[in-house]
């Protein structure tokens, strides 16, 4: 496995193996890497000639008052997780190398980026994108793997790879769970003990709306009044947001007649975490 910090050499290489005809798996990734991550990089491994992955902590995704300085890191794990799972190269950059002082072309999303957790993080889908083009231009992929973790993100960086005619698979990868459902996050880390164990309220507030659309609810006041009582009651939640909105569009739903994306984040303390779930009629 090589490990190159060099975006120029990263791109040489990358379509050095484009001209001898290899297939190109990526998953990008800001490193700190879990069971979820490695998921990822098991469902890119098994269709790819040649597996990339990055580890990026991308400045430009996170805002002022942000935790990209607390970001968990820790490269040579990151490494050693990367080999075991057949990674042939990691792309390591450093932040200087990858935006000039005088940046100024940024790639913007201004449709499904302005709800959920873009309201939260203003700037931070823009900054995602930006990175993500970036990496798609200097890994060459054929595919790249996202998580349905960050179901906003997906469904942006989808449309971004139509919009701009990347000519690039994405591929969705399933939420990896800790064993009481909780979501795999490298943000995890930063609960206490207490939080740990109050944050499985996030999947159970989705599993309360799931049980009440299966007995055929489909308004959302009520399924949603039924999620924020279960994590309102939990001692340290406080709830950032959780919305139903469609599937495809991002748009806030009353009522769920297709597929509806339930998204909510949750914070304990200074952590922010994540969860979504589908409930779909079909
Ligand atoms: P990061 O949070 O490190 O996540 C990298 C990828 O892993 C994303 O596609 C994310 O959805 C996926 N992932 C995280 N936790 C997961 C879980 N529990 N189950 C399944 N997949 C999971 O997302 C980013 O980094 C950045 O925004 C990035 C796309 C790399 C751009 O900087």
């Amino acid at each position: 496995m090589d490990v190159i910090s060099s975006p120029a050499e990263t791109q040489r290489r990358a379509l050095e193996l484009k001209r001898a005809g290899k297939t190109i798996g990526f998953v990008p990734t800001m490193g700190f890497l879990h069971e979820g991550h490695l998921s990822l990089m098991r469902l890119a491994r098994a269709r790819c000639d040649v597996l990339v992955a990055s580890v990026f902590v991308n400045p430009a995704q996170f805002g002022p008052n942000e935790d990209l300085d607390a970001y968990p890191r820790d490269f040579e794990r990151d490494e050693a997780l990367c080999a075991g799972e057949g990674v042939d190269l990691v792309f390591y950059p450093e932040p200087a190398t990858m935006y000039a002082p005088d940046a100024s072309v940024w790639v913007d999303e201004d449709a499904l980026s302005g709800g959920l957790c873009g309201s939260a993080r203003p700037g931070h889908f823009r900054g995602v994108c930006t990175v993500v083009a970036k990496l798609f231009n200097l890994v060459q992929p054929d595919f790249a793997v996202f998580g349905e973790k960050d179901a906003q993100q997906l469904r942006i960086i989808e449309r971004m790879v139509r919009d701009l005619n990347f000519p690039i698979e994405i591929i969705r990868g399933p939420i990896v769970r800790e064993p009481d459902g909780l979501a795999m996050s490298s943000r995890n880390k930063y609960l206490d003990e207490e939080q740990r164990r109050n944050a499985r309220c996030l999947r159970r507030a989705l599993d309360a709306a799931a049980a009440l659309f299966a007995a055929g609810e489909r308004a959302v006041p009520a399924l949603r009044s039924a999620m924020v009582e279960l994590v309102e009651s939990t001692p340290g939640a406080r709830i950032d947001y959780v919305e139903f909105v469609d599937d495809a569009s991002l748009v806030p739903l009353t009522e769920i007649a297709e597929a509806a994306l339930v998204a909510l984040a949750v914070g304990f303390g200074t952590t922010r975490l994540i969860d979504n779930a589908v409930l779909s009629v079909y």
